[in-house]
């Protein structure tokens, strides 16, 4: 293994007039897709492990849906190829957010995969003898998964972001192992907001949704926390640190996700081009604001990739273990179209149709945000 990612060496295709194929083990086809995420490795080795228990042998399409391309790009997963991966950040058969697949530019939005793509895709799991394909990945992912089945292959679902927003599931691995990092900076940035008397302004992810920004902001300790679910006002966030100030205390820590956006004003975007966009810079825009308005010493940090990097938590390894085993056993009951779900302590499984297009957003009102208005947290409003 190279880089944490397997050696880019295939092995040899044959044709399904072949004796050797005729005589192999029935395949599942798995991709990663999408950002990178703390978990991804650890699902391929429940669903490498699951799938030798059931007698299935597994074969891994690099860099995405695009690895689905002719000639199909593609490893045989065995036991030796998952060993030691569990801890290993990003995933070793690569991933990508762009490409000949993507079905989804923004919240809501469903492009179609080009008909000819899809039908080459069937040819190459056709050849491969792949029965099922098992998809990891987000909600823009789940939509391409989705155009799949509805073309006749066999797809099962796995979710997966850091920013934890499908409101088909519970929980996705990679949150906990983000929010950990959020927790890490601001345990770090605390000591030079008091030390120096200072403002810190922590950008974190969060495209649609503030989860990362609020339970990293609640379990670091921030002062004020700003999410795309509550738009703020510059004027009451400075109101709130000269009020800090007044009543004794050093230093300010200000969480805010990347998507969120003042009232009356926009989010922040980065190289939009042809309705894709990234977002970011929100963090140095409120930092300057404040400083204009409390003349206070103001910093950005902008955590960024760190928080989709590195080893994934305890919670992640098990739940991300959980939702490889389990997709396995899907595919071998032969549920497909569905997508594995967390709910209520349990992993289930939802229709993808059902799962797709559907955000999970922070409610304004909700237990999480009244608990810390509880602790004098402020959200700018
Ligand atoms: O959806 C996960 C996410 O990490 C978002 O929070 C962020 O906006 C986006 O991915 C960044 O993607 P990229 O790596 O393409 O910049």
């Amino acid at each position: 293994m190279t880089n944490g990612r397997l050696p880019v060496v295939l092995p040899i295709q044959k044709s399904c007039s072949d004796p050797a194929i005729a005589k192999m083990k029935p395949r599942i086809g798995v991709l990663t897709s999408g950002g990178d995420c703390p978990g991804l490795n650890a699902v391929l080795r429940g669903v490498v492990l699951a799938a030798e228990k059931l007698g299935w042998e597994v074969i891994g399409f690099r860099d995405g849906f695009e690895g689905l391309l002719p000639p199909g790009d593609h490893v045989v997963l065995d036991r030796k190829s998952i060993d030691g991966i569990m801890a290993l950040g990003g995933t070793i058969i690569g991933t990508t957010n762009r490409g000949h697949f993507v079905a989804k530019t923004g919240a809501g939005d469903r492009t179609v995969v080009p008909a000819q793509v899809i039908a080459d895709a069937r040819k190459i799991l056709g050849e491969l003898q792949v029965k099922a394909l098992i998809i990891v990945g987000g909600d823009g992912s789940m939509v391409t998964a989705q155009q799949l089945q509805e073309a006749g292959i066999n797809c099962i679902g796995v979710p997966k972001t850091i920013d934890n927003d499908l409101e088909a599931t519970a929980a996705t691995f990679g949150f906990d192992s983000a929010v950990d990092v959020v927790v890490d900076g601001l345990d770090r940035l605390h000591t030079t907001a008091t030390s120096h008397r200072r403002v810190m302004v922590v950008e974190v992810m969060g495209r649609h949704a503030g989860w990362i920004a609020l339970h990293g902001g609640i379990a670091g300790g921030a002062d004020i926390i700003l999410i795309p679910e509550i738009p703020f006002d510059y004027d009451r966030i400075a109101g709130v640190i000269k009020a800090r100030e007044t009543a004794g205390c050093l230093g300010t820590v200000v969480v805010v996700s990347e998507g969120a956006r003042p009232k009356h004003g926009e989010q922040v975007k980065r190289d939009v081009e042809a309705g894709e966009f990234r977002l970011g810079g929100i963090g140095e825009i409120v930092a300057r604001e404040i400083a204009k308005r409390t003349s206070k010493e103001t910093r950005c940090c902008v955590l960024g990739h760190l928080q989709r990097g590195g080893a994934p938590t305890t919670l992640d390894r098990i739940l991300a273990t959980r939702f490889g085993v389990k997709a396995v056993q899907l595919a071998n009951e032969g549920h497909f179209g569905s997508m594995v779900s967390y709910q209520n302590y349990q992993v289930r499984h939802v229709p993808i149709a059902e799962a797709v297009n559907r955000l999970k957003l922070v409610p304004p009102n909700g237990e999480l945000v009244q608990t810390a208005r509880d602790v004098d947290i402020s959200f700018g409003d």
